[in-house]
């Protein structure tokens, strides 16, 4: 068996829910007669999600949502195993990117589903006129859904989204622990440097920003966070963090990761700040949190360390060394979040898809999330899958929390 096919086959051994969505897919065949187009980071957990999606009947055609992401040999395999159309290659340009993107719009999808919210873009800039074909749009990352609140804010929002996101089965889950754990392993394969006793910086603490701050406490690393916002600020203080502004946290930092969502976090303003030898990288989707433009455009040299691992002079000789071009680390180093995580987000994924189906025609231009029975189904599988069981209301109990005159 190739290698891609390989690596697809492990990860879905590991994707127990959504081999059960897959098994009904396949009786069921919610999704006959669909065209999906899909704009995700190509690896072997995304490969499982379109055998689902394929499954339950879909036409599938697929590309990446990072220029920096792809596993070529889960593309290849795609390709040429599974009969789904992969336009995908690790270190396309961005050319190449958007030539990828058009293609998958070229098979006229009446669904999409996005990681970072390319595709929709792409629909209501310049592919309008197939916005009238779309039932529905899926959106998985953070960074889109926030694209997407501020698209309908505008009035500019013409089709039906979900908000992937916004699952409890999906944030709580793939971008506390998966994002934790992948952007640990992203940042130890770049550089193989030891994380314990290193001053570890996270600028952000959502739910990605909080994951990578546990593992990195977890291996011993002095963890700092920066946040702007003073309720998240507050719960990394108690939760035993210290919190300060960037520009005092960078002076001392050894290794900096950004998880913010928003641009510009680290700018050329805190480059001469910077200690000598600290390792910058970034979590979050796109590669704007950090300038590295500008730290390439001011660098004296640059030389390519390692895979992934560029030092830079700066013009006062002192060295910082960047991660993947400042694209999010835990992709282009290591393989993402691992299956057992992606499984629920991929299973919020392909019930999106089901849900746009079932409710064609019914949806306003709007953002939706899944319903919470759906949600809390996909944790209740999961759970069945790992053979845990848990309590039940009794009846009392359920008439007691319905109920409003029972009191001291
Ligand atoms: N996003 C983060 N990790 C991922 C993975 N393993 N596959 C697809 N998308 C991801």
């Amino acid at each position: 068996m190739d290698n891609g096919k390989l690596k697809i086959k492990w990860a879905g051994s590991q994707m127990k829910v959504l081999e059960k969505i897959k098994q009904r897919f396949a009786k069921d065949k919610p999704l006959k007669g669909i065209t999906l187009g899909a704009c995700l980071h190509v690896t072997a957990e995304t490969a499982n999600l379109m055998l689902t999606l394929q499954s339950g009947g879909a036409k599938l055609a697929l590309c990446a949502s990072n220029p920096l992401s792809t596993q070529d040999a889960v593309a290849e395999s795609l390709n040429k195993n599974f009969d789904i159309p992969t336009f995908a290659k690790k270190g396309e340009d961005r050319k190449t990117y958007y030539k990828h993107l058009n293609k998958v719009l070229d098979f006229h999808p009446q669904i999409t589903m996005d990681d970072g919210a390319d595709l929709i873009t792409l629909l209501h800039t310049e592919r309008k006129s197939q916005l009238k074909e779309i039932v529905g749009s899926s959106e998985e990352t953070t960074t889109g859904v926030i694209r997407l609140k501020a698209m309908k804010e505008k009035g500019d929002l013409k089709i039906p989204v979900m908000a992937v996101n916004d699952s409890q089965t999906k944030h709580l889950f793939d971008n506390r622990y998966g994002t934790g754990q992948s952007t640990i392993d992203g940042i130890i394969r770049a550089t193989n440097v030891l994380l314990a006793g290193k001053n570890f910086v996270v600028c952000g603490y959502g739910w990605c920003g909080r994951g990578i701050s546990e593992k990195a406490r977890g291996m011993g690393a002095h963890v700092t966070v920066t946040e702007v916002d003073p309720v998240r600020a507050l719960q990394a203080v108690m939760d035993g963090f210290e919190v300060t502004s960037l520009s005092v946290a960078c002076q001392k930092a050894d290794i900096i990761v950004t998880a913010t969502g928003n641009k510009n976090v680290l700018g050329r303003d805190l480059f001469k700040l910077l200690k000598n030898g600290v390792i910058l990288c970034n979590a979050g989707h796109f590669n704007v949190e950090f300038d590295y433009e500008n730290l390439v455009k001011i660098a004296k040299q640059i030389t390519k360390v390692r895979e992934f691992l560029e030092e830079l002079v700066m013009p006062d000789n002192k060295k910082v060394f960047v991660l993947g071009e400042g694209r999010l680390i835990n992709l282009v180093a290591a393989e993402g979040h691992p299956p057992d995580v992606m499984d629920l987000s991929f299973a919020n994924q392909a019930l999106a898809a089901e849900f746009f189906v079932k409710n064609k025609g019914k949806l306003k231009n709007d953002i939706y999330t899944i319903p919470e029975k759906q949600d809390i189904e996909i944790a209740r599988l999961k759970l069945e899958s790992m053979g845990i069981s848990i309590d039940q209301l009794t009846k009392e109990q359920k008439h007691y929390l319905s109920s409003w005159n029972e009191g001291t």
